[in-house]
């Protein structure tokens, strides 16, 4: 049995005068008497003297950067600044050691890049841990707020043969012996009913799901990992990534957006109360790596100050229309900046998005009522037969955060905009069953979960806070 103290527990209520062990991995060494000490229980950590007269030389010198020890010793009040205590090591056991001269981490700040080529070090790194630790108590939150509120948390299935977005960037699922697959006549591989004799691929949404829930148990919510196929080298775009998505019954698009903002902000002062330390941590991360930039290249303000002003004020809400005009009246616009064309019936691009957000309101931006020509079919049409009853919510730094629709509840304007999207009514008999029996207005969203752990951790990379990254050229570990 082993027997150990947690620092952070340890240091909440330090029982001065006391024999104790603990046991982690030495995050830096302060000359060579000076070791300091984190297990990961939270961002703190624990200085260990280690004397000279108590351990020889050879000893000490073996325990380099990130090596694994245990220490015995006595706690006591610190002399230094910094912190309140320290453990005078009487006896050190030494788990694992790192040699320095072949460890791929070095005590210097190491690039993204290279930390995510060795993931399996990258958690050690102070970064990355705040980082991870932010991200769970993201989902502690998603699941928490969810709970309170009478929602249920519903598990969609990871395989399946619909194809929820209409987008068609999906991730085929086979079972076809690759070294011997069925083949067309033209000699290719036959990929037409490849999951047991039918065509399935990895969902890119637990919507069409959650409605089914929705429409029995009332309020439901998926949270669970999603893909798509998109070739997309971007700051913003995994391969694989996490999304939560409520669906509520008896609910319009006005519903819909209260239920996203209010759980944003939650999520936002979950973080904000409860983890402090890490966020605090990364502000002055942030503050450093921008210090040599040009002031208009800076963030407008520190982490922390953003994510409270972000939590205090109502976001802004507006009409595609009424963000396209303001578009067309911008500077950007009439000085030909934009690389995008903007004219009503386009897409909204990120650079158009990150104006609104970051230049005009700034602060995040709800916009709703899109054309429905590039919206998913299942949108439900508003009266003037040009828009659907849909919402983007677009945040500084991140743009798009979440998605969401009022969905369409009639059964034969559904069945037509499916017709008109050449979306196929066989596969989805049964989402239109919903409607033929005991549907009702409803609406939901999806929060793009790594989005959202970007936002409060600072990060610039999408794929720096996923423990796990999948995105083109990137699934070694
Ligand atoms: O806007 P999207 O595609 O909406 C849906 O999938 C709806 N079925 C949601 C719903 O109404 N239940 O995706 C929702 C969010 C986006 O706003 C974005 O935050 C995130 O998911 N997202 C991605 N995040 C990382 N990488 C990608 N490739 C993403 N694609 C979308
Ligand atoms: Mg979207």
């Amino acid at each position: 049995m082993i027997h150990r103290r947690e620092i952070r527990p340890l240091l909440q209520h330090p029982p001065t005068g006391e024999t104790v062990t603990v046991m982690g991995w030495v995050r830096a060494w302060r000359g060579n008497r000076f070791m300091v000490l984190g297990d990961g229980s939270g961002p703190e950590t624990l200085q260990i003297v280690v004397n000279g007269e108590d351990f020889d030389e050879d000893t000490i010198r073996a325990i380099g950067f990130h090596a694994c020890v245990g220490v015995t010793g006595e706690l006591v009040a610190s002399q230094g600044s910094g912190q309140s205590v320290e453990v005078i090591a009487k006896e050190i056991t030494v788990f694992g050691g790192t040699d320095l001269s072949t460890y791929p981490l070095q005590a210097k700040s190491q690039t993204m890049e290279f930390l995510r080529d060795n993931a399996q070090f990258r958690m050690r790194t102070n970064t990355m841990a705040a980082v991870f630790r932010l991200r769970h108590a993201l989902a502690f939150a998603v699941n928490k707020y969810f709970n309170d509120r009478n929602f249920y948390y519903l598990h969609t299935p990871i395989i399946t043969g619909n194809d929820a977005e209409g987008a068609g960037e999906m991730f085929r699922v086979t079972t076809l012996d690759p070294h011997d697959p069925p083949r067309t006549e033209e000699g290719t591989v036959d990929y037409g009913q490849d999951f047991f004799g039918k065509g399935t691929h990895l969902t890119v949404s637990g919507q069409l799901q959650a409605e089914i829930g929705a429409l029995a148990m009332g309020k439901v919510y998926t949270f669970g990992p999603t893909f798509r196929a998109e070739n997309s080298h971007t700051t913003r775009h995994l391969s694989e990534f996490w999304m939560i998505e409520p669906e509520i019954a008896f609910a319009d698009i006005d519903n819909d957006m209260d239920l996203a903002e209010d759980f944003l902000k939650y999520l936002i002062n979950h973080c904000l109360d409860n983890y402090r330390a890490d966020l605090e941590f990364l502000d002055e991360r942030i503050q450093q790596s921008e210090k040599n930039l040009k002031a208009d290249l800076r963030r407008p303000m520190g982490l922390i100050e953003m994510l409270e002003f972000t939590v205090k004020d109502d976001f802004a809400r507006i009409t595609y229309t009424e963000a396209i005009d303001l578009i067309q009246r911008s500077k950007p616009y009439k000085k030909k900046k934009f690389e995008f064309p903007v004219e009503w019936g386009t897409d909204l691009q990120a650079e158009h998005e990150r104006w609104l957000v970051e230049k005009h309101f700034k602060k995040p931006v709800i916009v709703r009522d899109y054309p429905k020509d590039f919206k998913a079919f299942y949108m439900r049409l508003n009266d003037d037969n040009k828009t659907v009853a849909a919402m983007d919510i677009l945040f500084p730094f991140i743009g798009e955060m979440v998605g969401g629709s009022q969905r369409e509840e009639r059964e034969d304007v559904l069945r037509q905009r499916m017709q008109e999207m050449d979306v196929h009514e066989d596969a989805l008999a049964w989402y239109l069953q919903l409607r033929t029996f005991g549907g009702c207005p409803h609406a939901g969203f999806g929060l793009g979960f790594e989005r959202m752990v970007m936002f409060v951790t600072g990060m610039g990379n999408i794929r720096d806070v996923i423990p796990f990254p999948r995105a083109p050229k990137s699934a070694d570990f």
